[in-house]
């Protein structure tokens, strides 16, 4: 296949861009938050290019997907600090741990459901129908349709919902330890799903924060990924991953990966 110019702009073989020309999609300056009395977030800056891949590591109870909800701007810092959107305010996705499917309807019914809560709440239902349906497509699950959750293995749950994200068409995609509770061949298969549909140019899909307490998941998915220090949690270290993309099945001979998961091991046994 030939590729002109554009396409090559377009594709999402990323990390290509030099680091001086990346854009910002999203940026937590200084961020401290505190529920009550306890502080939660001290002074936490990081900003979240466009077409990057950026895995945020822990102690558990640090202030991860308090992190989140700060970029989703489900919570404000309240103790200092802002989030700021500089090329707009972009269409954010999440993701959580668990599906949380509504087990009385269907998998394409829990995510046009969704699209009828969301910015897209005036959609004619025809419309509504067709996006559930592509989005059902991209994670490969248009034969279960019709399929209500108990239905479904936990991975095919978890897909219908990466499938429910994306079918407002986010361009920033955050997830919340979504492979926490698969088995390990299903987290691996899910995680190079994940990949390739970010890789891909038949979605809008440009940023993802994944959160996840797996150094090698971290690695494996990431461009850079962000260890936090223990609460009041800061950015201790950001580490870039020298591996190449696309990334694949077996890239953990790669020198780069092992000497990454090794230097991420060292700081959490230091923390
Ligand atoms: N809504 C809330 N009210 C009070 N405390 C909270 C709330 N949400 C989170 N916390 C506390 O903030 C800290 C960080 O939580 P969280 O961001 O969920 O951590 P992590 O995702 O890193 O495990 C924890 O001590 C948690 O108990
Ligand atoms: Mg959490």
């Amino acid at each position: 296949m030939l590729f002109t110019t554009n396409d090559l702009q377009e594709s999402r073989v990323r990390g290509a861009a030099r680091p001086d020309q990346r854009e910002i999609a999203l940026s937590l300056k200084g961020c401290s938050l505190s529920f009550g009395d306890v502080k939660v977030l001290s002074n936490v800056s990081l900003d979240v290019y466009k077409n990057e891949f950026v895995s945020i590591l822990g102690p558990s109870g640090c202030g991860k997907s308090t992190t989140l909800r700060l970029m989703l701007e489900l919570l404000a810092p309240n103790a200092g600090g802002e989030v700021v959107f500089p090329s707009g305010k972009p269409s954010i996705g999440i993701v959580f741990q668990k599906p949380v499917l509504m087990p009385w309807l269907s998998a394409i019914q829990n995510i046009e459901l969704t699209l009828s809560m969301g910015p897209n709440r005036e959609m004619p239902k025809e419309e509504r129908r067709d996006k559930a349906e592509s989005a059902l497509q991209l994670v490969g699950l248009q034969d279960f349709r019709n399929h209500f959750p108990h239905q479904l293995s936990g991975g095919m749950q978890q897909r219908v919902a990466i499938a429910r994200a994306l079918a407002a068409d986010p361009t920033v995609l955050l997830m919340d330890e979504p492979f926490g509770a698969l088995d390990e061949f299903t987290r691996e298969r899910l995680n190079f799903e994940l990949l390739r549909l970010w890789e891909s140019p038949d979605n809008s899909l440009s940023s993802v924060v994944m959160v996840t307490h797996s150094i090698q998941e971290s690695v494996m998915m990431s461009d850079r990924v962000v260890m936090m220090s223990p609460r009041p949690a800061g950015v201790e270290k950001i580490v870039d991953v020298p591996l190449p993309r696309p990334r694949e099945v077996g890239m953990e001979e790669h020198p780069g990966f092992y000497q990454t998961v090794n230097e991420l091991r060292k700081m959490v046994k230091h923390q």
